[in-house]
């Protein structure tokens, strides 16, 4: 029986398959990724292709063949050559995006066995993945080109690695062919690609696509019908009979809509699909240009513009070429295999791109109506003149004329897979054979709730030749939500909600048996909102349903009647004014702050505010309580990043001893420090759930809840004083770092005591003072994510850094040399002793291998030549402490089994998010003990079996576990050595005990155990007038200690710069001006896709490094690269200083980050920003705040 939902997204619900993947449910990830086979009737041949599981309604896939990942191979049959590539190089680090990864590549070799990077970019540019940085995915698909083909995408894309004997890799310049790097994977003995082996259309399905023979079909699910007409007059009247339902074609709008609209849910309603038959599907040419069927899809359409590109003259084609710049960049393959033209334009969302190029090629539209159509075709937004009993057939686009020039631009906040910010289209006619224009048709979407046009020109859109275009001008603005940020909660009303169909019961603080608040350092917070609701996204209650859409459902209906509160605000700027800090407020300082300000040569004052990020992890978090129905017993199988810490919280909510529960963790969908503390929140009320009902609870956030909710980075403000010399010498800083806490403490002050314990970087200044605090508002809490306060405390001090050089008019470069720790025994301002001889090693060797002089020059030149595109080189050095500063958290525990056979089980405490954590617990085992890794198991992490473990965070994990595991079986094997004397290996009696180990550095002075150390080099390009940037190269020298494993190391390092570029320059929350987060999904919130990495990405690991602090002289690597993509930051911010150098502007001005789009564009001050002044503050009010 198909539920009204699964009649939507049957296909991740009912198949049962676990391999697909729900990332966001929304089309914007590609974790849910399948092949669609399809007879196509026309062309007698089966069409293979993508789609997003996620937004596939099952009915319209009547007569389809889907394949999974499952369908493909297996670790448990034979893995298919796709999936081994990625495997072999490293391409999966989570694993959570690697199924759709592989079926976009498994599509595309079915379609094309010998693709070129073109076509990889491609078939990959609507999945997205947090962890890997995309190079080692693109490594092993690249695989599958013929080598003359392995151009373009990372073509410099090569990994050397200078460890001791082996020869330096001198990296490759520009415009050289791309190597697949045989240091970190081995190609030998990988399978071959056999098409034959692959799974044949059904014939069954040929047979029924052939006969075409099926009827009108109607599916009726319990709340929604979905039928699918016999032709077009079936279709008309059907939309007589069902004027209010909508038609679905691709489902990519109506499905987005449905999920971020709730209620749309409950209604029921009746859907008539437009798939199964062929009217007008593809595109025909006709005498004056090409006419396509509306629900010709978005790739088809591609197909099309560009066989007309290849096969007419440039001069008749010039619209569909500006057509295919716009097609090329809108959205994912997936996406556009699903998505319509019809659908695109009758969307009448003006975010939509193709309206504005349709508009200015003059298109007309063929309406199949039985009256006339209104004189607008776009009333409003997502409103068209469209009646109810009509439907769009198809879409004439003319070809161009001599003397026709089209252009089409958008501006998005990522440069591919992203909606424009705003786009255009643009047609000029000019007197033939002058320069005399005849007219002028210019389009934008994106700047109203309809289409604007410029001017006016006569004719737009035009609807069976009548009609024109909107040319309404209005602020086009998110919705507005309720806001309810500070309130006291009077009633809770569940009755509603408890008499619907499927719903069990109903949650909330009174049924918490033990205590309803999750501790943390004395700080308590509480689980379910008792009395004060003090942020939008705190929990007040649960629903507790048979299914996770009843749930959803039934939880919109529980009523919540509240009291306003005062007072209410959000900024760190509110924060300030009403002094609303948590405690501990921090300060470090070294030196005579007021006796340096006084000799030094000048004084700078100024700040820099950086904004969040959200964890994005592709996985939501989730678990599964399970009471076991004996003494209180209790199981969770849950998300944690800190097991030990999650079973405490809820023997405390339950009121039960830590002994009877029970948390395993196998692996995680990414984490990147966002499941260490809310996950032991939602652990605790799903336990609750359990325990109330006796049975299993499953709770799994959705994308939109899990970014609400969990919240992730805090936004910081850092204000500094800085006293330097004309020589580009610091003597002194003094800065204050606010970071925007949300409304509970949660991990905050150790963020904030990390930001600044990092605050002086690689620098020596010799008096420098540090004061952090945490602002309190009426926010979602913010807690740990990778860097942990590292990435805006180290940003705040280049900063300083970059802003010192540009007073000095000297390179930044040169004042950041100036300034270095350099003797070989040096304190940090935390009193830490360190030797900085190898970051000096790394950062030279970045400059060296960058050529940045060199290309600093080329650079110059290349600004002096072009007026609207600058480009910027920035390098950074690194110095990143290691480890916990709370020292007690600095231990490992593991334990290891040997059993008769042989065999060796180690369980740890670490818990395994991608970052390999088990891989190398499983070198050190082996090296160890001088057993095969074969021989070696690694468990889940239990609570059960290593109990108290720390959290894996902090880059530590591997130190931690590590050396747990190698001082545990050090000693082991001596009490072997023993028995081994009289038995042989495999007769040697199993035994098994715990280690820990205890690593933890004195606080005073030390606070880390050690650092990593790095240095990076980034160049940029911006377009000054649509204020986008290419990344166009990075290099980076990481001294990660004498590697355990470079494939592992190198993955974190991409891994993390990649995290970091998303962090410093695209990944941006909006908060409406009541505090309600308005990025709630990928459509929203840009992560780095592919298109945002480097094309040359070298990285370095640092030959000859020690570190006799850590295992086998290793270093931890997780958290310090995300700080690196700060280069990225400040290479943008030297384009545009060559910018605004040229009209006369100083090189110093405010840029927050990220660097967005907008922001480059505004900075890069001229005729056309002038034109747009920015309103005093106070005149308006804004839709987005910075928080
Ligand atoms: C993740 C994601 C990214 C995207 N990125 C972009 C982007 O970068 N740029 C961009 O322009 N768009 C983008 N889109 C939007 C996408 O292009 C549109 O959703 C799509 O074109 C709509 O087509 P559809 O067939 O899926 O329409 P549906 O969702 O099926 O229908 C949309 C609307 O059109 C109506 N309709 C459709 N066809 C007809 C018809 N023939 N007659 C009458 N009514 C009809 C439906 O009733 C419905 O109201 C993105 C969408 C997603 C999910
Ligand atoms: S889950 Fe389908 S695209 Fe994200
Ligand atoms: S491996 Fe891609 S998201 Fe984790």
């Amino acid at each position: 029986m198909l539920s009204q939902n699964h009649l939507h997204v049957s296909l991740l619900y009912i198949v049962l398959l676990t391999g697909t993947k729900y990332g966001c449910g929304g089309g914007g990830c590609g974790a849910c990724t399948v092949m669609v086979s399809r007879y196509d009737q026309l062309h007698n041949r089966v069409l293979h292709y993508t789609v997003n599981a996620c937004l596939q309604p099952i009915c319209t896939l009547h007569g389809s063949a889907v394949v999974t990942v499952e369908g493909i191979g297996s670790t448990k049959t034979k893995l298919h050559p796709v999936q081994e590539r990625i495997a072999k190089a490293h391409g999966s680090q989570c694993g959570f995006c690697t199924p759709g990864m592989v079926m976009s590549m498994y599509t595309l070799l079915r379609n094309k066995p010998h693709p070129t990077m073109e076509d990889i970019r491609e078939a990959l540019g609507g999945n997205l993945c947090r962890c890997t940085g995309y190079r080692p995915i693109i490594d092993g698909f690249k695989t599958f080109c013929d080598v003359s083909n392995a151009f373009n995408l990372f073509p410099q894309a090569s990994f050397a690695m200078m460890t001791p004997g082996k020869n330096d890799c001198v990296l490759n310049k520009y415009l050289i062919p791309c190597q697949i790097s045989d240091e970190l994977f081995h190609m030998d003995n990988v399978l071959p690609l056999d098409p034959s082996q692959d799974l044949i259309f059904p014939p069954e399905l040929m047979r029924m696509g052939k006969k075409r023979a099926c009827g009108s079909l109607c599916f009726q699910g319990d709340r929604l019908k979905l039928i699918s007409p016999v032709d077009l007059t079936n279709l008309l009247e059907l939309k007589t009979e069902y004027p209010e339902a909508p038609v679905v074609v691709g489902n990519t709008t109506i499905g987005t809509n449905l999920l971020l609209c709730h209620l749309c849910i409950y209604c029921p309603f009746v859907e008539i699909t437009f798939q199964l038959f062929v009217i007008y599907l593809l595109c025909v040419h006709v005498h004056a240009g090409v006419s396509v069927g509306a629900v010709c899809t978005l790739s088809s359409l591609k197909e099309e513009m560009e066989m007309a590109v290849r096969e007419m003259e440039a001069e008749r084609t010039r619209g569909y070429q500006a057509l295919l710049q716009t097609l090329r960049c809108l959205a994912g393959k997936q996406i556009r295999n699903m998505a319509t033209i019809g659908g695109n334009i009758l969307s009448a969302n003006p975010k939509y791109d193709l309206n504005s190029v349709l508009a200015a090629l003059d298109c007309t539209l063929q309406v199949m109506s039985k009256g006339t159509v209104g004189q607008k075709l776009f009333t409003g937004f997502g409103k068209t003149a469209l009646r109810p009993d009509e439907v769009l057939l198809s879409i004439d686009i003319p070809y161009s004329k001599p003397w026709e020039f089209v252009s089409a631009f958008r501006q998005a906040q990522r440069r591919e897979f992203a909606f424009s910010i705003v786009n255009a289209g643009m047609k000029v006619v000019f007197k033939e054979g002058s320069n005399i224009v005849e007219s002028l048709n210019i389009y934008y979407g994106g700047v109203g709730p309809t289409l604007v046009k410029v001017g006016l020109t006569p004719q737009a859109l035009r609807c069976s030749a009548l009609g024109r275009c909107a040319t309404q001008e209005a602020a086009c603005r998110f919705s507005d939500h309720v806001s309810l940020f500070h309130f006291k909660t009077s009633d809770i009303d569940p009755s509603e909600a408890l008499g619907m169909t499927g719903v069990v019961t109903f949650l909330s603080a009174g049924d918490v048996p033990g205590q309803n608040r999750r501790m943390w350092f004395n700080n308590p917070e509480e689980l379910f909102a008792e009395e004060e609701v003090t942020c939008v996204g705190q929990i007040i209650g649960a629903v507790v349903a048979e299914s996770r859409e009843q749930a959803r459902r039934a939880a919109q209906r529980v009523k919540v009647t509240y009291q306003d509160l005062l007072p209410v605000f959000f900024t760190i700027e509110e924060a300030i004014q009403h002094q609303s800090f948590f405690d501990p407020k921090r300060k470090l300082e070294r030196g005579d702050m007021d006796k340096a300000f006084e000799t030094v040569d000048q004084i700078l004052e100024d700040e820099i505010y950086l904004g969040g990020q959200e964890h994005f992890y592709m996985e939501t978090q989730g678990l599964i309580a399970v009471p076991k129905g004996e003494n209180g017993e209790l199981e969770l199988f849950v998300a944690s990043q800190h097991a030990a810490y999650t079973q405490e919280v809820v023997g405390i909510t339950l009121g039960i001893d830590s002994n009877k529960i029970t948390c395993h963790v196998r692996r995680l969908g990414g984490a990147f420090g966002g499941k260490v503390m809310k996950i032991a929140s939602l652990s605790a009320i799903t336990a609750t759930a359990a325990v109330k009902t006796g049975r299993a609870v499953r709770c799994v956030l959705e994308r939109g809840d899990d970014m609400l909710i969990t919240s992730g980075r805090h936004p910081f403000l850092g204000q500094y004083k800085v006293g330097y010399n004309n020589d580009g010498t610091i003597m002194a800083a003094d800065i204050t770092y606010y970071s925007n806490g949300g409304c509970t403490l949660d991990e905050s002050s150790f963020i904030m005591e990390k930001a600044l314990l990092h605050m002086d970087n690689a620098y020596r200044i010799p008096n420098l003072r540090g004061r952090g605090l945490v602002c309190k508002t009426y926010l979602p809490s913010y807690t740990a994510f990778r860097g942990f306060g590292g990435p805006q405390g180290l940003m705040v001090m280049e900063s300083v850094l970059h802003e010192v050089a540009v007073k000095c008019g000297l390179p930044p470069q040169k004042v950041r040399e100036i300034n270095m720790y350099r003797e070989e025994e040096c304190y940090t301002h935390h009193k830490q002793l360190f030797s900085p001889r190898d970051m000096l090693r790394c950062w030279d060797e970045c400059l060296d291998k960058a050529g940045y002089h060199d290309r600093l020059q080329a650079i110059q030149q290349f600004n002096t030549y072009n007026r609207w595109k600058k480009r910027g080189i920035s390098a950074v050095p690194m110095k990143f402490g290691v480890g916990f500063s709370k020292g007690f958290y600095n231990q490992g525990a593991a334990l290891v089994n040997i059993y008769k056979d042989g065999s060796v089980l180690v369980a740890h405490g670490g818990t395994e998010m991608g970052q390999g954590i088990n891989t190398k617990a499983l070198q050190i085992a082996g090296r160890i003990l001088k057993v095969p890794m074969s021989s070696i198991h690694i468990k889940e992490t239990c609570t059960g079996n290593v109990p108290n473990a720390a959290p894996s965070a902090a880059s530590f994990g591997t130190d931690a576990v590590g050396m747990a595991v190698k001082v545990f079986q050090r000693s082991l094997v001596s009490d072997l050595f023993v028995l081994s004397r009289q038995l042989p290996w495999t007769m040697t009696i199993g035994v098994g005990k715990t280690a820990q180990t205890d690593l933890g550095p004195g606080y005073e002075g030390t606070a880390y155990y050690y650092f990593t150390f790095g240095a990076c080099c980034s160049e940029v390009e911006i377009d000054c007038l649509t204020g986008d940037h290419k990344n166009l190269r990075t290099d980076i020298v990481m001294d990660v200690g004498e590697s355990l494993n470079p494939a592992l190391d190198i993955g974190q390092i991409e891994g993390g710069f990649v995290q970091g570029i998303g962090l410093y320059t695209i990944e941006e929350l909006q908060f409406s001006p009541e505090g309600v987060l308005m990025t709630r999904g990928p459509s929203q919130y840009k992560i780095p896709a592919l298109c945002d990495v480097p094309p040359q990405l070298n990285v370095h690991l640092l030959a000859n490094a020690q570190n006799p602090h850590a295992i086998y002289n290793s270093k931890g690597i997780g958290e310090p690269p995300v700080f690196l993509a700060s280069t990225i930051f400040f290479a943008i911010k030297e384009a545009v200083a060559a910018a605004r150098r040229e009209r006369g502007l100083g090189d110093s001005f405010p840029l927050s980050s990220p660097a967005t789009a907008e922001r480059i564009r505004m900075a890069c001050e001229d005729q056309f920003t002038e034109m747009a002044p920015s309103p005093k503050k106070g005149t308006f009010k804004p839709w987005s705040i910075n928080i």
